[in-house]
């Protein structure tokens, strides 16, 4: 292999939790480790405000000055880290689903307060589609939080995963006193705001040992030592096999405000978190080794600012090294393109790039030639497969207000989708146009761009939908007596292919159930 060494070095990945669950504090404390930044609060003065109203072109004025964060890249021991945001308030997108493609694994942070909350659950079914490695991080365990080994139930049950503590802690909320690194068999003492040195770990290599007694005091000793002679009887050692293939999720106890148990973790990701692995494509496997480039786009971000209209395409590389100035292929369009200012994010700075390697996700400035899924190769026909486009969870009819600009929305309506924000729908039989999104905030977006950018205006009329299902069956004729008989909530997605639009889960199962030889599906590949 001709780049092994890069390869070897890169850890591309995604922290993914609820709003508040503590992702920025978490990331913060990565770049501090990575060097990447010298003071805390760096990110957060980044982060799109929860406070803020629905006033988007606020959050997009924010989320311009955040695409310096989209990846942020840094170094920790050898290791060459990839951190991709995962968007998670008003600008909740399918861009956040997205993102999770271009990623070779993800930290899971859990509040110890609220345990498995809603936005975990919508990702953490991309994360199980994909069996994307975890490990998770049960945080703000300086707060009175759920019961650990409950917590662990509950998250294990939510998500389907089985987990594995790695450390384990010391009480909780006022009288947390640390965590037992049951890899390490030492005990860390909490203490806030810890630079992470080793002068709070005691090493305990015998539990009965009087240390223990001396340190946390009779009762709290007496606890660890039953509750690690219960997990080890029933976990033993990870197996980092069962990781690697999204199985198990090694689980790490901590506080991040307090940058408690974090470099502990962070030390356990480099040792064991995937490297970039090789891809599918429509025609053959791409192997990360090989020496030609490939690579796809797996975001777009369009600027709305008015004195910077600049679009950016984020490319993850897949194979090869990516070169500036020189010509690669876009498959799709069957055309040669080649970029003269590459972005990459080393320490948060976007700067110009010369070449990069698999796992790096460079930025690319885009005028209008790319869509979501494109793919770039050195010559190669191949489209990488395994980009989904996820089911919409909001549904809205357009509603053209200036029928003499009816040609100028048509097309900002398929350029502003091709973005893969949000997603097209026709009504079947009919000319009805539905946009379909994942956050509220989109509509607003596309109203203000579409007006903005292509001169047309346009109100939306909600629509009582909450899923799209895609529609495959082996059986021609009972889908198309199913879609005759469905005829209003049937529409056709922008490749002309076949969506059930369910009202409710309820429908939706009916539904399943009547007609067993139809399948239906919450995502669509972009390439078939
Ligand atoms: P997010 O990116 O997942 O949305 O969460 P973020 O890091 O912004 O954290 C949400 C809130 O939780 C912040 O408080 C943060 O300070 C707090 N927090 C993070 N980790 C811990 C922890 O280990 N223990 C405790 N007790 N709190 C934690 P905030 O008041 O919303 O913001 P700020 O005023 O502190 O900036």
């Amino acid at each position: 292999m001709k780049y092994q060494n890069e390869i070897q070095k890169r850890r591309t990945f995604a922290i993914i939790s609820h709003p508040d669950a503590g992702k920025t504090t978490l990331t913060e404390k990565f770049l501090l480790f990575g060097g990447a930044i010298q003071v805390a609060g760096a990110v957060k003065s980044n982060k799109i405000k929860k406070a803020a109203t629905s006033d988007f072109m606020e959050i997009e004025r924010q989320r311009g000055i955040s695409v310096a964060t989209s990846v942020m890249s840094f170094e920790y021991e050898g290791a060459l880290i990839n951190l991709l945001d995962t968007p998670g308030h008003k600008d909740f997108a399918e861009d956040t689903y997205r993102t999770l493609t271009a990623v070779d694994s993800v930290i899971l942070v859990i509040d110890s307060v609220n345990g498995v909350e809603e936005q975990t659950r919508r990702l953490m079914q991309v994360i199980a589609m994909r069996k994307t490695p975890v490990i998770v991080f049960i945080n703000k365990m300086d707060r009175d939080g759920k019961q650990r080994f409950d917590l662990l139930e509950e998250i294990e049950k939510e998500l389907s995963i089985s987990l594995h503590p790695m450390t384990w802690p010391i009480n909780q909320g006022k009288d947390f006193k640390g965590v037992y690194d049951l890899r390490n068999k030492s005990v860390r003492l909490f203490s806030a705001n810890t630079k992470a040195t080793d002068e709070d770990t005691i090493s305990i290599s015998d539990l009965s040992s009087s240390l223990l007694q001396e340190k946390l005091g009779e009762r709290d000793a007496e606890t660890l030592r039953e509750d690690v002679e219960l997990i080890d009887g029933v976990y033993g050692e990870l197996a980092v096999n069962t990781y690697l293939s999204g199985e198990v999720a090694p689980v790490f106890f901590g506080s991040a405000i307090n940058n408690f148990g974090v470099k502990e973790m962070l030390d356990t990701f480099i040792r064991i978190a995937p490297v970039p692995k090789e891809r599918d494509t429509n025609k053959r496997k791409v192997g990360v080794g090989e020496d030609k480039f490939s690579g796809f786009i797996f975001k777009i971000h369009a600027n709305l600012d008015p004195k910077h209209r600049d679009r950016i395409a984020f490319l993850r590389v897949c194979s090869g090294r990516f070169e500036r100035n020189k010509y690669f292929h876009h498959v799709r369009l069957d055309k040669d393109v080649r970029f003269s200012n590459p972005y990459s994010f080393l320490a948060r700075e976007k700067s110009v790039v010369d070449d990069a390697y698999p796992g790096d996700v460079v930025g690319l400035f885009d005028t209008g030639n790319f869509k979501i899924g494109d793919t770039l190769t050195e010559g190669e026909d191949f489209f990488f497969t395994g980009i989904p486009t996820f089911s919409p969870e909001i549904f809205k009819e357009v509603v053209n207000k200036d029928p003499m600009k009816t040609k100028q929305l048509e097309k900002g309506l398929l350029q502003l989708t091709d973005e893969g924000v949000a997603q097209l729908f026709t009504q079947f039989g009919g000319n009805k146009k539905i946009i379909g999104c994942v956050g509220e905030l989109q509509f607003e977006v596309i109203q203000y761009r579409l007006l903005h950018e292509y001169g047309a205006s346009l109100v939306f009329n909600s629509l009582p939908y909450f899923k799209a299902c895609w529609l495959t069956s082996n059986d021609p004729k009972k889908l198309e007596d199913f879609i005759k008989f469905k005829g209003s909530n049937i529409a056709l997605d922008k490749d002309g292919q076949l969506v059930y639009l369910a009202q409710s889960e309820w429908f939706l199962n009916t539904e399943r159930t009547n007609n067993p030889d139809i399948e239906f599906h919450f995502t669509s590949e972009v390439h078939k």
